[in-house]
């Protein structure tokens, strides 16, 4: 059956937006979405500004530790700005119990988002601007990116809904404004030592993430198996996040992944993470999502959510997906949650999904 593959499936976007090609590429795209859940996508002509970006890491997360630490994220309500090394990640779940985090990143958000004012809904905060650090070009270098995949992400929407045969706008009403980019290292540990823990993504529709050649990367198939989606050159790993699954009201669920950390080399990798609008609410959904249901294949997914990841999205306890994600943030950082957000902290950090 379609779901018991072992490797991840590849789409050329190329042969998507050449017509002697995209129809048989549009069904592989369909497949690869709504069947096995992620993919590689090749040819994105996003190949230069990928380089140029994986280029910049290394001296990135070299500079000196004081440079890194006023942009550290503990500043920012938005959750934005550089995660470091021990910090601890709480997630009252059993699945992700406690673990030490063995990477290090820089968390920004689309340019030009301005400071939350008190008269706007609470959960409104996780759109602000970015910290960037202090090294030449640095600014640029997240806009440009941004930019660019931002672009192919919107093409990326309109054809994963084409390949329903459905209007290709048909998920701009739920796209957000903010959209989030990482620039992630995992540098070597202890032989098989959890870079990340089984995760799902949760801020938005589709994740779109550069890796470099060091590997790493397992997403999780249909019976509960982690797959390798090991490095292949220029692609972009497409997953789905908690975003899409509740506009496809579960059907179609988030890709669990995980990082084993490397042994050897350091690993860096670079996801983009499509937002989706956080006023939504599962009443709103249910309503002008009804005719996207009625075209979805049902991917028989029982055995993959045994040792799946619940989700603050499509749960009644959170007023909208503003708030879902807001909590999600606040559980995931929570020095940064207990700051910024005492009350909700404590709040949160009592309920379980
Ligand atoms: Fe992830």
């Amino acid at each position: 059956m379609p779901g018991d593959f072992s490797t991840v499936p590849i789409v050329d976007f190329s042969r998507l937006t050449d017509p002697t090609s995209r129809d048989e590429e549009l069904s592989r795209l369909r497949d690869a979405i709504f069947v096995v859940g992620f993919l590689y996508l090749i040819n994105t002509g996003l190949e230069d500004s990928i380089h140029r970006t994986h280029k910049e890491l290394p001296s990135l997360f070299n500079l000196p530790a004081e440079v890194k630490e006023r942009c550290n994220m503990i500043n920012s309500p938005s959750f934005r700005g550089t995660l470091g090394w021990g910090q601890r990640l709480l997630r009252p779940r059993p699945i992700f119990a406690r673990y030490h985090v063995l990477f290090l990143q820089f968390d920004f958000g689309t340019p030009g988002m301005r400071e939350w004012t008190e008269n706007e809904p609470f959960w409104k905060r996780l759109e602000g601007p970015n910290q960037y650090p202090d090294y030449p070009g640095a600014e640029k270098l997240v806009r440009n990116y941004i930019e660019s995949i931002d672009s192919l992400a919107q093409k990326f929407v309109h054809l994963v809904a084409e390949s329903l045969s459905l209007p290709p706008d048909t998920f701009d009403e739920f796209k957000g404004s903010m959209s989030r980019l990482k620039f992630v290292k995992y540098p070597p540990a202890k032989a098989l030592s959890q870079g990340v823990g089984p995760h799902k993504d949760s801020a938005g529709l589709f994740t779109f993430l550069s890796q470099d050649n060091i590997g790493g990367l397992q997403v999780l198939n249909n019976n509960g198996e982690w797959i390798d989606a090991p490095p292949l050159e220029d692609s972009l790993v497409v997953n789905i996040q908690q975003g899409f699954e509740a506009i496809t009201g579960g059907i179609c669920p988030a890709t669990t992944h995980r990082v084993i950390a490397p042994t050897a080399k350091t690993r860096y990798s670079i996801p983009f993470f499509l937002s989706v609008r956080l006023d939504l609410t599962l009443e709103k959904l249910q309503a002008s999502a009804s005719h996207i249901k009625a075209r979805l294949p049902v991917p028989n997914t029982e055995k993959r959510r045994d040792v799946d990841v619940p989700s603050e999205f499509l749960s009644p306890l959170y007023s909208c997906f503003g708030e879902a994600h807001l909590r999600n943030r606040i559980i995931s950082h929570p020095d940064v949650g207990k700051k910024w957000y005492p009350d909700l902290y404590e709040k949160y950090s009592q309920q379980r999904l």
